[in-house]
């Protein structure tokens, strides 16, 4: 999968170089360029933002600088892409959108700051590509730069061959809409807490019935939003 970004703080995404991503990248199975939004601008301050029309509190970044960028990584592509702006004003991004972009041949991520990004962007992007505003959740974040990196990684761990055992991305929170079980390990016994018997007893079946019974009362004590009527 290629992924390009586009953000005005390049490095930030420095962090995709180590662990999972980082091998990831390494072996060829993610191919991700950061673009710097500012080395698309052409005066001497490389502005990338202005004052809204009709007034109001913030700065609006600057059509220009961003229909260049996208024009930049969308030129020599091989297919059409995916092009993800972050915004709380988007549709939510779930464990479902991660599965769907992880199979797209190529995502292009434009991360905004500021009160947003000139919104004739967007109708200009959907002329490159399929256009998609994606919100993690109900909060305001400074800009969409670690909602890129939070979504890189939930889309990247999904493509075959990132995460070494498939089977440990089945068993996950929200893969079955349920939140995930509980988990123990070595000693049984820790501070005069024990683990559950029934993982202790062998009985394959005894265990997925607790693990099972265990997601349900999860999900209703934390999430009952998950569960249906
Ligand atoms: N940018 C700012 N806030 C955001 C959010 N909640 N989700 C995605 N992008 C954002």
């Amino acid at each position: 999968m290629r992924i390009d970004v586009v953000s005005i703080f390049p490095t930030i995404f420095d962090a995709l170089e180590v662990s999972l991503l980082g091998k990831a990248r390494q072996s060829g199975l993610l191919d991700v360029h950061v673009h710097d939004l500012r080395a698309f601008t052409h005066d001497r301050h490389r502005t990338v933002d202005d004052t809204p029309y009709g007034g109001g509190a913030g700065m609006v970044m600057k059509p220009e600088p961003w229909g260049e960028a996208l024009d930049a990584v969308t030129r020599d592509a091989v297919a059409r892409p995916v092009i993800v702006f972050p915004s709380p004003a988007g549709e939510r991004f779930t464990q479902a959108t991660a599965r769907e972009l992880s199979v797209a041949p190529h995502l292009v991520f434009g991360c905004g700051r500021y009160e947003g990004i000139d919104e004739r962007v967007f109708d200009y992007a959907a002329e490159l590509g399929d256009v998609r505003l994606l919100s993690l959740g109900d909060y305001v974040l400074n800009g969409g730069e670690v909602a890129v990196m939070a979504m890189v990684e939930a889309i990247g761990r999904l493509i075959p061959g990132v995460v070494g055992n498939p089977e440990s991305l089945v068993e996950e929170s929200h893969e079955d809409g349920l939140l995930e079980y509980p988990s123990f390990t070595k000693p049984a016994l820790w501070r005069e807490r024990e683990v559950p018997p029934v993982l202790l007893s062998g009985n394959h079946g005894a265990v997925a019935a607790w693990r099972r019974e265990q997601q349900l009362v999860r999900t209703r004590e934390r999430r009952p939003d998950l569960l249906p009527d």
